[in-house]
């Protein structure tokens, strides 16, 4: 599971046939880039978000069906009240500027995570992004906010437990895919490769059920520098990886 190292040769395409349908994205590093040109951290979640803009907008031009990004965790509230309300404020860029764009893209925006935690107007810009793109038929872009892997478990495992209350199930009839039909992605297939820039080789609570069999990529290049090349470069090291899911071929 080695790093993946950033080469300069400009990678060819890879064929549609070897590309993953779904990819997971730990967008890490912002804050080590902006240490880097003594500029303060939410100077590196801006050029963060300006990198989503372009790796959500390339991705689609790859025919990927499905990326889910880590915006922000459960665990994110921990850090400077200055830094959480940067990132909550390019998030209501994001959805002002979706909210226009919307209307022309033919991409499904979808939030996971416990949204009840975020300020009303933001949550009520989520509502109508949701609203304005839930009929059209292209790539489906999963922002990760408020979101924690064992979260997304307790909260699917709650809707459960409900149903057994009210005796609408049996505790027998719980199986995986009852799991995985409540969690936030439901309905979503799994990620085929979860990415991770930056140099870092944690999950950090991204997908954990969604990510059992997921191919994971590791790549030395902090999220802000992150290129339309990487992204290439990400799709390689996928395809050059064997899938067996438990099996022996
Ligand atoms: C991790 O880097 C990054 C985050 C916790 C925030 C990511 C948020 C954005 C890119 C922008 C907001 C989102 C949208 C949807 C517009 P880090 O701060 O942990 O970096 P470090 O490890 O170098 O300190």
């Amino acid at each position: 599971m080695g790093i993946f190292h950033r080469k300069e040769a400009k990678p060819e395409l890879v064929p549609q046939e070897y590309l993953p349908r779904s990819i997971g994205i730990i967008m890490d590093g912002n804050g080590r880039w902006a240490a880097k040109r003594r500029q303060p951290r939410k100077a590196g979640h801006a050029a963060g978000a300006r990198t989503l803009r372009r790796i959500i907008r390339y991705c689609e031009t790859r025919g990927i069906g499905y990326v889910t990004l880590y915006a922000f965790s459960t665990e994110n509230w921990r850090r400077p009240a200055q830094e959480v309300d940067a990132i909550m404020d390019l998030l209501r860029d994001y959805l002002r500027e979706a909210s226009e764009n919307f209307r022309n893209e033919n991409v499904v925006v979808h939030f996971i995570g416990d949204i009840s935690r975020l300020a009303p107007d933001i949550q009520q810009m989520i509502a109508e992004a949701i609203e304005f793109t839930a009929h059209k038929t292209g790539m489906v872009v999963n922002i990760a906010v408020n979101y924690g892997g064992r979260d997304d478990v307790v909260h699917a495992v709650r809707q459960i437990a409900q149903q057994v209350k009210d005796g609408r199930i049996a505790p027998q009839d719980i199986d995986e895919e009852m799991i995985s039909a409540h969690l936030y992605t439901a309905g979503q297939p799994d990620p085929d490769m979860i990415l991770r820039p930056s140099g870092e080789y944690r999950l950090s609570n991204f997908l954990i059920w969604q990510a059992a069999y997921s191919e994971l990529v590791f790549m030395d290049v902090l999220w802000p520098d992150f290129t339309e090349e990487d992204m290439e470069r990400a799709l390689h090291a996928y395809a050059g990886r064997q899938r067996r899911f438990g099996g022996i071929k």
